[in-house]
């Protein structure tokens, strides 16, 4: 059913299928930071990313969030609805952590009273500068309308994962969304992984995700494994 190769980004290969409607996603082992700049693999990334994205999209949708899942095709490629992806990355932010406690003077590990959410331009080439609504509909990316909804689905999707990955032993300090139109709908789009989260282990407070590359914080693969053993326990029995 995988037909050719659509777009390839940095850790993602997408597919063409047979149904216009449809593409393949396929979660890769190759990995980047710093807008591309800083490169590596890591052996079974795409494995533990694309499993974990599953679970989540899965839990979203039962959850009532409109997600671009529909099924898996194998262990590191999903079947997802073809969109047309906003080019924002919307972030919700519950403690400081990463870039904002670079840009502001915020101190890493400031709690946030209420989630932070922060939107930045999709855009390796100008370095993700953050955005605002005026600048994304003056950009003609996106409408208010759209960007009300975002926001609001955004919040939610950050409220159902705190409360989900806090029973699983993990903080949520922040992650990036991206979201797609399809069918004059907007739905969540990409991916939900260790790649795209900031996920800190509740007890040791140790990262287990992509500031491990970052930063060379340790055995990347290693962590991933024990986030999969956490939220998809099922793929390792
Ligand atoms: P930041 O602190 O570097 O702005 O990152 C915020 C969150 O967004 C963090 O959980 C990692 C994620 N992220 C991506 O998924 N892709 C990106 O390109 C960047 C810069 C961050
Ligand atoms: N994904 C981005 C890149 O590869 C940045 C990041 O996640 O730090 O450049």
């Amino acid at each position: 059913m995988k037909k050719e190769q659509l777009y390839s980004g940095k850790a993602k290969t997408i597919y063409k299928t047979e149904d216009p409607e449809k593409l393949i996603s396929e979660f890769r082992d190759s990995l980047t930071a710093f807008d591309g700049k800083k490169k590596s693999e890591a052996k079974n990334k795409g494995y533990f990313n694309a499993q974990i994205s599953k679970k989540i999209f899965e839990m979203l949708e039962d959850e009532g969030i409109p997600t671009h899942y529909i099924s898996m095709v194998s262990d590191n490629e999903m079947l997802v609805r073809a969109v047309e992806i906003i080019l924002i990355e919307v972030i919700p932010r519950n403690i400081a952590a990463g870039s904002i406690t670079r840009k502001y003077p915020i101190k890493e590990g400031t709690v946030f009273k209420t989630p932070v959410l922060v939107m930045d331009y999709k855009s390796d080439e100008h370095g993700d500068p953050m955005i605002n609504e005026d600048i994304a509909v003056a950009m003609g990316i996106a409408t208010y309308e759209e960007i009300a909804q975002i926001r609001t689905m955004a919040l939610k999707v950050n409220d159902i994962l705190v409360k989900y990955l806090d029973k699983k032993g993990f903080l949520l300090p922040d992650f990036k969304l991206e979201f797609g139109r399809v069918d004059g709908k907007i739905v969540v789009a990409d991916e939900i992984s260790c790649d795209t989260c900031r996920l800190w282990d509740k007890s040791t407070g140790q990262s287990m995700d992509k500031d491990i590359f970052r930063f060379d914080k340790g055995d990347l693969s290693k962590a991933y494994e024990e986030v999969a053993r956490r939220i998809v326990p099922e793929i390792f029995e």
